[in-house]
């Protein structure tokens, strides 16, 4: 059945545990990822960026109805998160579309336009009924840029800043900056373990890890149990699909029926995703 991501994510982090977010792209992933969470009994989120929009010509409703049909038959809680929104046009499609949940992504801006224009959406969101999820600090990796170094300054979230700027903008939860970066295709970030804690310490909002990916699994765990609630992950569904992908071609050249390829795709996923939750919740 289809939930409300705030719904998971006050369960989650009153039991001190997680929700995974996996970023789906096609068809397949949004089959892969209920199919994996299926299979681990465990509630999943299912969530749409900007930049998976995008490749869709602009238009979320495909990807969003597969998104709540699947959901809605789904033998596990799934929730719609739009994640990375950037543009106002696609923030407000949002409740129209199914999703219970947004990421507003204006981490790119100075401090001050950051807390203008979250806030703004934050209370745009609240008038809807949606939950809001802001980032404060550089999360680097996005759009294919190189990533930010991490002891850049402004690459990691700062706890007083971070304060101010969930009470000012009046968020329901913070994507923080803590070492992890997007679309690593090697799991060998290093996680600032002691910046969570303080940041955890600091705010009375869940906390969420973006760029998971890259993150090792004991330094995942070791995240959750430092106050991390919602565990965003987009490229390893990716290496797993391609993977699989290339190796079934490989071993068949002469292969044309697309069900194959994909179908092989969609099991590698989907494994990825009970693996995944299998670690974390
Ligand atoms: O918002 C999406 C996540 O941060 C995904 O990052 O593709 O590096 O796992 P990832
Ligand atoms: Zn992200």
């Amino acid at each position: 059945p289809i939930v409300t991501t705030g719904e998971l994510i006050t369960r989650a982090a009153a039991a001190r545990s997680a929700v995974v977010a996996f970023n789906i792209v096609t068809l397949e992933h949004v089959e892969a990822v209920i199919a994996g969470a299926e299979e681990a009994g465990s509630p999943v989120v299912l969530q749409v960026s900007e930049n998976a929009v995008k490749f869709r010509h602009g238009r979320l409703l495909p990807l969003a109805r597969a998104a709540v049909s699947a959901a809605e038959r789904a033998a596990v809680p799934v929730a719609l998160h739009l994640d990375h929104v950037q543009s106002d046009d696609l923030l407000r499609q949002a409740p129209g579309a199914g999703f219970s949940s947004v990421m507003y992504d204006a981490a790119r801006l100075s401090y001050a336009e950051n807390l203008t224009a979250t806030r703004a959406a934050a209370d745009w969101a609240h008038a809807q009924g949606l939950w809001i999820e802001a980032e404060l600090g550089q999360v680097g990796g996005k759009d294919g840029r190189v990533p930010l170094d991490a002891h850049e300054p402004g690459a990691r979230t700062d706890p007083a800043e971070a304060r101010a700027f969930v009470t000012d903008s009046g968020v329901d939860a913070l994507a923080v900056a803590v070492g992890s970066s997007h679309a690593m295709t090697t799991r060998t970030a290093a996680l600032d373990q002691d910046l969570l804690k303080r940041l955890s310490a600091t705010l009375d909002v869940p906390l969420v890890l973006h760029g998971s990916s890259g993150v090792p699994d004991d330094q995942l765990v070791a995240a959750v149990a430092a106050g991390i609630t919602k565990v965003n992950i987009g490229t390893a569904l990716n290496i797993a699909m391609t993977g699989a992908i290339r190796e079934f071609l490989g071993a068949h050249p002469e292969a044309v029926d697309s069900r194959k390829y994909l179908g092989v795709g969609r099991e590698a996923m989907a494994r990825a995703v009970t693996r995944i939750i299998g670690v974390l919740c």
